[in-house]
C-alpha cells in the first residue's frame, strides 16, 4: 500500500530586488520539485521559514533581527520548525547572524540555493548551524530550469549574475560576487521550453546583462549579449524580448544595431543613469559621462524613434550640490525619461562611497527626491498622452475581475490597457488603438 507523503509546508519571505524575487521562485521550484514540500502563505502554519534577504538600499541588519525575532516565537512553540536565512545579507553576515540569533538553522547564499533540499534535510539531523554561502556558481539555474512561468505569458530568465563594476555606492559586487554568465545553450533551451508552455515574452535578468559573455572552446568562438539576443529572436513564438539591467558603459554598437534587426526587442529600455552631473557620476565610478549616455540614447532613437527610456536615480549622493541636482533635473527633461526608480542614497558598509563626507541634510534629500519624482510623473503622463489615438501592440494577459468580456494586457512600454474582446485572445498579441488614458493607472483601447 502506498504510504501518503505528508508534505512539509514552506513559507518564503522575500526582500528587495527583482533578482531576489526570481531567486525565491527558483527556491520554490527546487523544493516543490522534490515532492516533499508545499508552499504556504501562512508563516504561522509552516514547517520551514525561509527569509531571502536583500541589502541593496536599506540597512538590512536590524530589519533582519526583527523578522527573526518574530519567527523565533513560532519555533518556541514548535521546536521542529526550521529557520533558514538566505540572500545577500546571509552572504555578508554569515556566522554573525547565528551569534545574535542562535535559533537559526540554515544560512545559505544567493549562489547556493540549489542546495536547499539537502541543507534542510541535514538540519533535521543536527543541532549545529548549517552554513553554505559559497559564491560564483550558476549551478542553481541548471538544477532548476525555470519551467515555472512567472506571469503566465511572461517569464524571467537569468542570463548572468554578479557584477564587476564596483560603483562606489553599491553592495552588489560584494554580496553577489563576480560576473558569471550562464552557458547560452542552457539559456536557449530554457526559453524554448518556456515557449512551449505558452510564454510569449522573456525578460532577461542579470545585474549587468550586457556584460554577458561566454566562450565556445571547441569552435573558439566568443559569444556576447547581442549574439544571445539574435539567437533568442530566432526562437518561434517568443515575440517580445526585454532585459534588466543593462549598463551604459558596455552598451556597444552591436547592441544598438540589434534594435534595427530584432523587432522582438521592445521599444522600451531601462538604462540606469543615476545622476545628470558628471562630477557625481565620477564620484559614483559609473564609467561614463552624461554626454556619452545621451549619445547612446540618440543612436537608439535614430533606429527606434518611439523608444521610451526608463532609469534609476540616486539623489543625495555625498557631494551632490544644489547645482548637481539641477543638472539631474535638466537631464531628465533632455532625455525625456518615461519612468524611473529613484532612491535617496544610503551608505552601504564596506563600499567606497561610505567613506565620503556627506553634508546634505536628510530633509533636503527628501525634498530633492520628491522634486525628481514629480518631474518624472509629469513626463510619464506626457508619454501616456502621446499614446492616445496610436495603435499599440499588446500582449493580452487576462480578463478583468469585474467584467469577463473585458480583457487586459500590456503595451511595449509597460502600460496596462483594457479592451473588449474574446477570451481566446488571452496569451496572444493584439493591435489596439488607444481611445482613453488615465492620469496614472491604465489605458483603454479597441481592437484595430
Ligand atoms: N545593476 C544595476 C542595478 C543595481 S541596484 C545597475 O547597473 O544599475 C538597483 C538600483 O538601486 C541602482 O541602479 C541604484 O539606483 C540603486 N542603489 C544601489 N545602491 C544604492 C545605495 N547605496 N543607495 C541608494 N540607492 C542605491
Ligand atoms: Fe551595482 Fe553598479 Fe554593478 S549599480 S550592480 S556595482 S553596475
Amino acid at each position: 500500500m502506498n504510504k501518503k507523503i505528508i508534505k512539509k509546508k514552506i513559507y518564503i519571505k522575500t526582500w528587495g530586488c527583482q533578482m531576489n524575487e526570481h531567486d525565491s521562485s527558483i527556491i520554490e521550484n527546487i523544493l516543490t520539485k522534490t515532492n516533499n514540500y508545499v508552499i504556504t502563505k501562512n508563516p504561522e502554519k509552516s514547517d520551514i521559514l525561509i527569509l531571502n534577504t536583500c541589502s541593496i538600499r536599506e540597512k538590512a541588519q536590524e530589519k533582519l533581527f526583527h523578522q527573526l525575532g518574530r519567527w523565533k516565537n513560532f519555533q518556541k512553540k514548535n521546536s521542529n520548525i526550521r529557520i533558514a536565512v538566505g540572500g545577500c545579507v546571509a552572504t555578508q553576515e554569515g556566522k554573525k547572524i547565528y551569534k545574535r540569533a542562535r535559533f537559526v538553522n540554515i544560512i545559505f547564499g544567493p549562489q547556493t540555493l540549489h542546495k536547499l533540499p539537502e541543507l534542510i534535510h541535514q538540519s533535521y539531523h543536527t543541532t549545529n548551524l548549517i552554513i553554505d554561502v559559497t559564491t560564483s556558481s550558476l549551478k542553481k539555474f541548471e538544477s532548476s530550469i525555470n519551467t515555472r512561468v512567472n506571469k503566465k505569458f511572461t517569464s524571467f530568465v537569468t542570463i548572468m549574475e554578479g557584477c564587476n563594476k564596483y560603483c562606489s555606492f553599491c553592495i552588489v559586487p560584494y554580496s553577489r560576487g563576480k560576473e558569471v554568465s550562464r552557458q547560452h545553450k542552457h539559456i536557449l533551451s530554457e526559453i524554448k521550453k518556456l515557449s512551449t508552455l505558452g510564454v510569449r515574452e522573456v525578460v532577461l535578468l542579470g545585474q549587468n546583462v550586457n556584460a554577458y559573455k561566454t566562450y565556445d572552446y571547441i569552435n573558439k568562438i566568443k559569444y556576447n549579449f547581442s549574439d544571445l539576443l539574435y539567437s533568442i529572436s530566432r526562437i518561434p513564438k517568443i515575440n517580445r524580448i526585454r532585459y534588466i539591467t543593462s549598463h551604459p558603459m558596455e552598451f556597444g554598437e552591436d547592441i544598438i544595431t540589434a534594435y534595427k534587426y530584432i523587432p522582438q526587442l521592445t521599444n522600451f529600455l531601462h538604462l540606469p543613469v543615476q545622476s545628470g552631473s558628471n562630477k557625481i557620476l565620477r564620484l559614483m565610478k559609473r564609467g561614463y559621462t552624461i554626454e556619452e549616455y545621451e549619445d547612446l540614447i540618440n543612436k537608439l532613437k535614430f533606429i527606434r524613434p518611439n523608444i521610451s527610456i526608463s532609469s534609476d536615480f540616486i539623489v543625495g549622493f555625498p557631494g551632490e550640490t544644489h547645482q548637481d541636482f539641477q543638472k539631474t533635473l535638466q537631464f531628465i527633461s533632455k532625455i525625456n525619461f518615461d519612468t524611473s526608480y529613484s532612491f535617496i542614497y544610503s551608505p552601504r558598509p564596506g563600499t567606497r562611497a561610505a567613506k565620503l563626507a556627506d553634508c546634505t541634510t536628510i530633509e533636503e534629500k527628501k525634498n530633492r527626491l520628491s522634486l525628481l519624482q514629480k518631474k518624472i510623473t509629469q513626463q510619464s503622463f506626457q508619454w501616456r498622452r502621446r499614446m492616445l489615438g496610436t495603435v499599440q501592440s499588446v500582449l493580452v494577459e487576462g480578463s478583468s475581475k469585474n467584467n469577463t468580456q473585458e480583457l487586459y494586457g500590456r503595451t511595449e512600454n509597460n502600460r496596462i490597457i483594457y479592451f473588449f474582446g474574446k477570451s481566446e485572445l488571452i496569451g496572444n498579441f493584439v493591435q489596439l488603438k488607444v481611445i482613453d488614458i488615465n492620469y496614472n493607472t491604465y489605458l483603454k483601447g479597441v481592437i484595430n
